[in-house]
């Protein structure tokens, strides 16, 4: 039985059973939790550079973690929306409001239920990978946001996952993400921005590392057996995961990818 989440699953939590809706929260919690997401949320959080009275979105919200720390940047002169297409992922962040000037909403980061120039800001984290036209999310997010707000999107990037002590990660990385926009979704994120009007755009790759191969599953979707079981060959399978449990064994597993974080400014008029 698998017990992590499919990438899939996330396009669309509330399509899947109760029980796996439920797992989605708790990876979500987990990998929240995790010191190099913590790592890359620390870097996002000082470029998104939220301050008090500031009127947010983050968009893509999940369990609202995020959405409830932006609440006390911008304190009770600000107002902040969190929005998740799932419905049950509103649901969860709701029932962990904090009291803080936060919204939960479901709505479609590619049709945002808002007026333009709505924001003086606007995040979105780990949902353009999950999408089937990144270029509608970052038109929709940058319509939302005032003229002088900035735009913040921070994505995985699973396409430059690299490793030593280990052999056939190339293989498995691009078995899984075949035709899937997931593999290179945080370094397009960019040139979506400059296609969709977007000014002064900048950019930082923050790297993960990960020593052991239960560490790099608990943020990696190929270092899990259940899911890879059902996704690649047998052969491969055996391959990568036998060559995977020498390197732990002997201690010399190393594997990390890069996530970026992109900003871009909505124009002045
Ligand atoms: C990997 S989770 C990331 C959640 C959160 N941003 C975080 O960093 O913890 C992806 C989230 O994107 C949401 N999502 C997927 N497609 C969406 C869409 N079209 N509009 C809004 N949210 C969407 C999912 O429901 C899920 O909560």
């Amino acid at each position: 039985m698998n017990t992590r989440p499919t990438d899939n699953a996330f396009a669309r939590i509330d399509a899947v059973s109760a029980e796996m809706q439920g797992k989605i929260i708790d990876y979500l919690d987990v990998v929240a939790g995790h010191p190099e997401m913590q790592r890359v949320r620390t870097a996002a959080s000082a470029i998104f550079a939220p301050s008090e009275g500031e009127r947010l979105l983050d968009a893509g919200c999940g369990a609202g973690e995020v959405a409830r720390e932006l609440g006390a940047q911008v304190g009770g002169t600000g107002a902040v929306f969190a929005v998740d297409r799932s419905q049950q992922a509103v649901a969860v962040a709701q029932a962990r409001h904090d009291g803080g000037p936060v919204t939960y909403l479901a709505g479609d980061v590619t049709a945002l239920d808002f007026p333009d120039d709505q924001f003086d800001g606007v995040r979105c984290e780990r949902v353009m990978q999950h999408l089937a036209d990144p270029d509608a999310a970052i038109t929709e997010l940058a319509r939302v946001t005032r003229p002088g707000g900035r735009v913040c999107v921070i994505d995985t990037d699973w396409a430059s996952s690299v490793g030593d002590g280990f052999d056939h990660l190339d293989e498995v990385v691009s078995s899984f993400f075949t035709g899937h926009s997931a593999a290179t979704a945080g370094r397009s994120v960019r040139s979506r921005m400059v296609r969709s009007g977007l000014r002064e755009t900048s950019v930082l790759p923050v790297t993960l590392r990960f020593l052991s191969p239960a560490d790099a599953e608990v943020v990696a979707p190929i270092f899990s057996r259940a899911l890879m079981r059902e996704h690649l060959s047998e052969e491969l399978f055996d391959r990568f995961f036998s060559s995977v449990d020498r390197s732990a064994d002997r201690g010399d597993f190393l594997y990390a990818f890069t996530m970026w974080i992109s900003l871009g400014h909505v124009a002045l008029t």
